[in-house]
């Protein structure tokens, strides 16, 4: 069978190549694809992105099932538009993908349904916002309401802090329709970690627990990013713990959108934060898989993916187990000069094997912002490349990843010489992870 695979990061290109695996798969498109996706015999990059577009491709090829990696198709509708004509896809519709795409919706629907998040407050005043935040003090978190592509978020230490980013978020227009309300949260304390599930409206299949460094720079120091690295188990998320978030967070979660008529299916990820005394509350929702994490995730998963989705989008979750390669998976993101703020493209890249990502068995180089341009390899993007490794604790997979990124170079690269650090010092406190 033929897929179809929306987006053109690393999360697609690892979704992309784990589905490429699945014995009944002849090929995937990826639209837009990237240079790593475009260098896998079982992949064709499709240079769409139109919704219309990819429907049209979708029913004129026969394409089995489409799978949606990033937020912005999902929040345009791309579900809703490809149900409506009866094509198989495998992600949330737009009311859904509210979950992500409106902090606002969000934060209410969790006080509706008693799920353990931060106290918080939504304005579209800024005089008001200033109160609030004089009144509750800081730290305190001030969120833009609609999707901000990660740079919404302010975690202000101080009340002056907090009222800047108001008055940019609401005053300046600087963040456009996004900035129109802000959600104004209490300040959390504690260790993130990721949990991303399947669901099919009613069933959830838990994925691998994961955790992704966000900031830029060594010791989780600097901007923040996308992800600079994550790997998978994250041993933080120990069993009672994955227990109480299955309990507390997920499932009411999935319970809660199909009381209220709009059940959700897909990726769902609980951005967790988890406290001293080892209670997890949600920061966030998002309604896809997360990159890095689906990366180090796709490299652990060992049973044929393309049949799990097909289950997913049939409404038959309860009926599959997934099966885990136990050793854990660690990948470092290569990222572009100037990332976050400004990053350069067009720096040639240089030591990727001649033909393909993987520099041997339970290795592979997942491509983000790169194109492939008469025979040359290019950056494009501010995450440039995620180099992910397989092995037997988190400190060799560190060490191998480190061994491999050795060999690839492009001007200005810049990479964490720290990923993993959080698991490798509660691995020597000799705790164990779950999933
Ligand atoms: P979000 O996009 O909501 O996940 O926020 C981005 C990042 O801001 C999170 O990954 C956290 O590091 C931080 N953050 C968000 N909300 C809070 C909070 N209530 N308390 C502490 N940190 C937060
Ligand atoms: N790595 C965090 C995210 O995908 O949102």
């Amino acid at each position: 069978m033929k897929l179809l695979v929306v987006g053109g990061g690393g999360r697609e290109h690892a979704l992309a190549w784990r589905l490429a695996q699945s014995p009944r798969v002849q090929k995937i498109y990826v639209a837009p694809g990237n240079g790593g996706t475009a260098r896998e015999s079982a992949m064709e990059n499709l240079p769409i992105t139109g919704i219309e577009e990819l429907a049209r491709f979708a029913a004129d090829e026969g394409i089995a099932f489409t799978v949606v990696g990033p937020e912005a198709p999902l929040a345009a509708g791309i579900v809703d538009l490809f149900r409506s004509r009866e094509l198989p896809i495998f992600g949330p519709t737009q009311a859904a993908a509210q979950l992500e795409s409106s902090k606002d919706f969000a934060k209410a629907f969790m006080r509706r349904h008693g799920i353990p998040t931060a106290d918080y407050q939504t304005f579209t005043d800024a005089q008001a916002a200033r109160d609030y935040v004089a009144a509750r003090g800081a730290p305190i978190v001030v969120k833009a309401d609609g999707l901000a592509a990660g740079k919404g978020v302010v975690v202000a230490q101080t009340v002056a802090q907090a009222q800047a980013a108001i008055d940019a978020m609401l005053g300046d227009a600087a963040f456009g329709a996004a900035g129109s309300r802000v959600v104004i949260e209490d300040f959390l304390a504690g260790e993130e970690a990721s949990f991303i599930v399947m669901a099919d409206g009613s069933n959830v299949l838990t994925l691998a627990t994961s955790q992704d460094h966000k900031r830029l720079l060594d010791g989780d120091q600097g901007p923040n990013t996308g992800g600079m690295g994550a790997y998978s188990p994250a041993p933080l998320v120990t069993p009672e713990i994955y227990a109480r978030v299955l309990r507390e967070i997920i499932r009411p979660t999935v319970e809660g959108m199909a009381a209220e008529g709009i059940a959700f299916t897909g990726f769902l990820y609980a951005g967790l934060m988890i406290d001293a005394a080892g209670k997890p509350r949600a920061l966030e929702f998002n309604c896809r898989l997360g990159d890095p994490e689906a990366q180090p995730i796709m490299m652990r998963i060992k049973s044929d993916y393309a049949t799990v989705i097909e289950h997913a989008i049939a409404g038959t979750l309860d009926q599959v187990e997934l099966e885990w390669d136990r050793r854990t998976a660690l990948g470092v993101v290569m990222s572009a000069h100037g990332y976050p703020a400004d990053p350069r493209k067009g720096d040639r890249i240089d030591g990727l094997p001649a033909n393909g990502n993987s520099f041997g068995s339970d290795t592979m180089v997942f491509h983000a912002g790169t194109v492939e341009r008469d025979g040359h390899l290019l950056t494009s993007g501010g995450r440039v490349l995620c180099v992910t490794v397989l092995a037997d604790s988190v400190k060799m997979a560190q060490g191998r990843a480190y061994e491999v990124l050795q060999h690839i170079s492009f001007d200005g690269m810049h990479f964490r010489r720290d990923i993993g650090h959080r698991a490798i010092s509660r691995r020597a406190e000799g705790r164990q992870a779950q999933g």
